[in-house]
């Protein structure tokens, strides 16, 4: 009964929304969450890990590179990859938000949602 409770609490929380504004507008369909190779990179253990740029710099993926990389990702290109593939997104603040809790915390979130 309470882990009921709490599972249904949990489906309201920003995290599981912002989980399910990602698989609405696609985003797993070229990123995966479990590190297996697709379109784009994946984003197994994405948050706080250096990323490689194709000028040769990296940068750490914190919640500014992040939010760059879904609004305004055409500035910087993770080596390997075309910039131009990802088609561009427009999120309120609130939904850039969850994005980040996302990569904080993906494995768990989807843990949670599968369960
Ligand atoms: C059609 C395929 C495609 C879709 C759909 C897509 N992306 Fe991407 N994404 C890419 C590619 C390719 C790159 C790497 C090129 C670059 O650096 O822009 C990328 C890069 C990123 C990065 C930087 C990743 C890194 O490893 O540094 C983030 C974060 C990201 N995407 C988030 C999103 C979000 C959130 C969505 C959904 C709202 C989304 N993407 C939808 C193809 C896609």
């Amino acid at each position: 009964m309470a882990a009921k409770k709490a599972e249904a609490a949990s489906a309201k929380t920003p995290e599981a929304g912002a989980v399910l504004i990602t698989i609405k507008n696609g985003c797993t369909g070229c990123h995966s969450v479990d590190a297996s190779p697709l379109t784009g990179p994946t984003w197994f253990g994405l948050y706080g890990s250096q990323v490689e740029l194709a000028d040769g710099t990296s940068l750490i993926a914190d919640d500014a590179y992040i939010t760059e990389s879904i609004l305004e990702h055409y500035g910087k290109e993770v080596a390997g990859f075309a910039p131009t593939i990802m088609p561009p997104y427009v999120f309120t603040e609130e939904e850039n938000r969850g994005h980040h809790r996302i990569y904080q915390d993906f494995e768990v979130i989807l843990q949670r949602l599968e369960s």
